[in-house]
Parts: structure tokens; sequence; C-alpha cells
């Protein structure tokens, strides 16, 4: 596995020499660095790949779903056998990118992602495949379809699933999480959860089948089919620390306190992300607006919400993280603002009209440096 120490990853993004800087369009002096790439992102892959292999720890991508729109940034209609071909063809270039632990994200809609998971399933193989988040992209009805779509899929796959599920991050404790640890015994050590002291029996040794005595003198034995988390010797000492709970009046089940300043590790991160937490696409469009009165709206962006906790699960300050299909530039406002590095690329002239302006307060507050280099487009036979 890649040792995050190691002095084999570059503290400067290597970039070969066949992408031309644009030094005019470089962002801070000092710092880490990162880079904006304006190119086809498969040419551009050709070009630095080499240079990037095993070292990007985290590939988030929001290819256009092939909706048969053409937006004002973009075009999106292509042949399904096409759009689906080149895709996949783009993913297997960004694979060899990832470190051993790690993962690319996927952004796909109802229509498209049972076919996008059968051949990310031919690339990275069956068991590399992590999970697949659903996130709440509006929370308005859509009246004029039969059915309301309100969810979008991310795809998650791992280089290798047991390296990642190692290495990934928890989600931090929300406030919503630290209002359930109360502290009605006005204990010294601060607000505390009551957990069951109870088991599932299957693996139970027979130490673990014993009697609780209440202070009250009641005597407590586990549920059938259950056995008790700890032996009684550890019970004992439990109690007498003051970390078993008998319910206010000592006359309840006994459960074990779990102190919130004694948690060290955060939330493992669940499936459904709600639009409370991460934002929808409507709040991420008005985020642009806001940035960009003057420009014309991008109507595809991601909210920073969405992309800052896939960064904070798959990715650790100073990394490499790469977005391929860039758009307005959330992926590198949500790495800039996490202390990473990233790789941005993006074919549109909006790579300097919306992500480049966006990017450039950012880089100044985060005191990182971004350089702007260009590969010129060459016309491949497919789009010729
Ligand atoms: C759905 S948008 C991404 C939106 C982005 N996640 C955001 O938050 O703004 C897809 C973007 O991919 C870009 N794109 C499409 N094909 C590309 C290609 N072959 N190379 C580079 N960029 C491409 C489009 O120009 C568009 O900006």
């Amino acid at each position: 596995m890649l040792d995050r120490t190691d002095s084999a990853i570059p503290t400067e993004l290597i970039i070969s020499d066949c992408l031309s800087e644009r030094k005019k369009l470089l962002i801070g002096t000092s710092g880490q660095k990162s880079a904006l790439i304006k190119g086809h992102n498969d040419q551009v892959l050709d070009a630095i790949g080499d240079d990037l292999e095993q070292k990007v720890r985290c590939i988030y991508i929001d290819p256009p779903y092939n909706n048969m729109e053409n937006f004002e940034h973009y075009d999106d209609s292509d042949k399904h056998e096409v759009w689906l071909e080149k895709l996949s063809n783009h993913v297997r270039r960004l694979k060899r990118l990832l470190t051993t632990d790690g993962s690319l994200w996927v952004s796909i809609d109802d229509r498209q992602v049972h076919y996008l998971k059968v051949e990310l399933d031919r690339i990275f193989g069956r068991s590399n495949f992590v999970s697949t988040i659903v996130w709440e992209h509006r929370k308005t009805r859509e009246n004029r379809k039969a059915f309301s779509n309100n969810h979008e899929y991310i795809l998650v796959y791992a280089q290798n699933a047991t390296a990642f599920k190692k290495q990934r991050n928890q989600l931090p404790y929300n406030d919503e999480v630290k209002s359930r640890f109360k502290n009605p015994d006005n204990d010294p050590r601060g607000p505390w959860q009551s957990i069951s002291l109870n088991v599932q029996a299957g693996h139970a040794t027979k130490s673990q089948f014993h009697e609780i005595v209440a202070p009250n003198g009641r005597k407590h034995t586990p549920p059938s089919g259950r056995c008790w988390m700890y032996t009684a010797e550890r019970v004992q000492d439990l109690t007498a620390n003051d970390r078993i709970w008998f319910g206010k009046e000592g006359t309840g089940v006994p459960r074990l306190k779990r102190f919130l300043a004694e948690m060290k590790t955060g939330l493992t991160p669940q499936t459904l992300w709600p639009a409370n937490e991460v934002g929808t696409t409507d709040s991420a469009k008005k985020e642009i607006k806001r940035l960009f009165p003057d420009e014309i709206a991008f109507d595809t962006p991601k909210p920073v919400e969405l992309i800052s906790r896939i960064l904070n699960i798959a990715a650790d300050p100073g990394d490499i993280v790469l977005d391929s299909f860039l758009g307005s530039g959330t992926t590198a406002t949500a790495a800039l603002q996490n202390g990473m590095r990233f790789i941005g690329i993006e074919r549109g002239d909006h790579i300097v009209s919306l992500c480049h302006r966006r990017l450039k307060p950012l880089a100044a507050k985060y005191e990182a440096t971004v350089n702007f280099f260009v590969l010129p487009e060459k016309q491949t036979t497919e789009e010729s």
C-alpha cells in the first residue's frame, strides 16, 4: 500500500511537458499545488496518466448523463451504446491513477445507473464495488411526470475494497447525534447515551450468562437468545465506576453508559444522503448564480457540501483528488476547502469563466497554488 509519508509522492504535481502552461492564469505562488487543465479528458489522461499512476486517492466524476439535452455549456446526447463505451473507456484510464486504498465515485441518474454499474463491475471487479449512495437531489415535487424523481445515485468503487475500508474516514458527529447524549444524573464526565448491555448469544461464552444485581436488589438475567456483553467481573467494575445505568428510579434493565467525550470514532457513512445534509441541485445552482450573477447559469452543478462529504470520507488533507468532468469547479472548491490537492479537467470554456474565477479567491484564502494548463484538443474520428 502507498504510504502517504513516502517521498515517492510528489510534493508538487508532476505535469508532463505536453501540456502548455498558462502562466497568466496561475493562481497563488506558494503552498500545495493543484492543476486546472483545459482539454478533452481522455487526451489529458493519455498525456499525464503515467505521472499520476497510483497517486490519486479519490476520483469524483459527474459525467453528462446522456439525457438528450443540449445544455448551455455542453451537449448531452449520444447514442446510448456510444455514451456507455466512451465513459467506460474513460474510467479504465482513471482506474490506474488510484492508490491501493483509492476510490472512484460516479454521479449518475436512474436511467443509466444499471447499465453503468455492470460496466464498472467489469472494470473494477464486482468485489471492489463498495456501495450505491442515494442522494436526494431535489426536495420539491415534480408534477409533470408520472413519478417525481427526487434522487440521483453515486456509485462507489475501490481500487481494492479491503484497503479502502481500512483507510476510509468516518463522518464527524453531527448536532443531531450529539443531542442524543444527555446527562440526567449530572455525571462529571459529561453527556452520555445508554446502550443495550445484552447482545446476541450466538458466539457467547459461558461467562457471559450471569445475574446482574441492581442497587435495589433486583436480579437481571439476559433475555432469551441473548447474553450480557461482559463477564460478571467486568460488569462489577463498570457498576463500581458508575458506568451501568438502571434508569432514573433504579428499576430499569441494566444498560451501558457511553460518554460523548470518550467516543473516538465517528459515524459510519450511510447510503442515504438527504438534501438537508448535502444540498440539492437547486441550492448548487443558486450558489453559482450568487457567485457569478453576470454569467449564463450553469445547469448541472453539484453542491459543495455533497462533494466535500465524498472527499472527507475518501481522502485526507494533502492527498490528490481528481475530477475529469469539472463543470463549474465544485470538486476543486471542496478540495481547497479541505486542504487537498486537486487535478480538475474540463473541456469547456467555462473552465476560465467559472472554475478559474471561482477558485481564485479560495486559493488565496487557503494559500494554495493552482497552475493552469491547456492541452489543445485533437479531433477524434468518433467526433469529427
Ligand atoms: C454534469 S457537468 C459536471 C458538473 C460538475 N460536477 C459541477 O459541480 O459543476 C459535466 C461537465 O463535463 C464536461 N465534459 C463533458 N465531456 C468532457 C470531456 N470529454 N472532457 C472534459 N470535460 C468534459 C462538460 O463540459 C461539463 O462541464
